[in-house]
């Protein structure tokens, strides 16, 4: 039997339910196998209200500890939008795109918005103590990593020892590992954007294939925020795709362990 700790110590009735609604299961299938990466659209704009959802949709992404982690910069200025399309090297997914929205991970969120669920949690009648010792505490420590990231090499330490003799979660270390912890569920989120909009009838593209450096400084970021995608969006053209999707065999990819 495992020790008590912030993981398994919930109480058997979690005193929060929401129904698991009827979903149509072939119209997920035809979402998810007909989203496709376009590189060219046509000039159909995407209503505005079209757009808002999706972002809406976006956000509802999981996340670790329900901590945000991202950002979604919806280009709608012309002047920055020209801007956007260079840094993408001018690629025409980018080029043709009726809508460009730039995804940010965050390193440097967590805090507030560890401090924000703490504030909502206490608005929720049935919230239990663990939950406060979880935001409070454990989450401030598994993040924190000091000034110039001086904690990460004593947190590996520790973690590692520890790790030798009990189950023990491996926490984001340093600068990268924040990074890496970020990037997860941002990358969820543009998941999220890219099905939203197919489900709506539109097509988008992901790129990574831009500069990096000039997009966190157009969009006035600090040097530790990750434009990690840039995800285009509009409908696809006649002949706007490279060719049939190529998927490799699940068997290298899907195990039965
Ligand atoms: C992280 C990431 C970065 C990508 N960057 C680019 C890009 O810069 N330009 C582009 O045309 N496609 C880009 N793609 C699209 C991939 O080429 C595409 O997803 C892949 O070829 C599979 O095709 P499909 O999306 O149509 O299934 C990117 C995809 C991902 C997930």
């Amino acid at each position: 039997m495992a020790d008590k700790n912030v993981f398994n110590e919930v109480p058997e009735n979690l005193g929060f339910y929401e129904e698991a609604i009827p979903v149509n299961w072939e119209e997920f299938k035809k979402v998810a196998e007909s989203r496709r990466s376009i590189r060219i659209y046509k000039d159909d704009p995407i209503p505005e209200n079209v757009m808002r959802e999706c972002l809406r949709l976006t956000t509802l992404a999981p996340s670790s500890s329900n901590l945000q982690p991202w950002e979604f910069y919806w280009v709608r200025s012309p002047e920055k939008k020209a801007k956007i399309i260079e840094f993408c090297l001018s690629q025409p997914a980018a080029k043709t795109a009726q809508e460009l929205i730039v995804c940010v991970a965050r390193t440097d969120t967590w805090n507030r918005n560890r401090k924000w669920m703490v504030e909502r949690l206490k608005k929720e009648p049935n919230t239990p103590p663990v939950a406060f010792a979880y935001y409070e505490k454990l989450i401030f420590w598994v993040n924190y990593q000091g000034p110039c990231s001086i904690l990460a090499p004593l947190k590996w330490l520790i973690t590692s020892t520890i790790g030798l003799f009990k189950v023990m979660p491996r926490f984001p270390f340093g600068k990268k590992g924040l990074m890496m912890w970020a990037v997860k569920s941002t990358a969820l989120a543009c998941e999220n954007l890219m099905l939203s909009l197919r489900a709506a009838g539109f097509d988008s593209c992901p790129m990574e294939g831009f500069d990096e450096v000039k997009v966190r400084k157009l969009l006035e970021l600090p040097t530790d925020a990750l434009p990690m995608m840039i995800i285009s969006a509009g409908k696809r053209k006649p002949e706007c795709m490279y060719g049939p999707q190529i998927r490799f065999d699940q068997k290298h990819y899907v195990f039965e362990v």
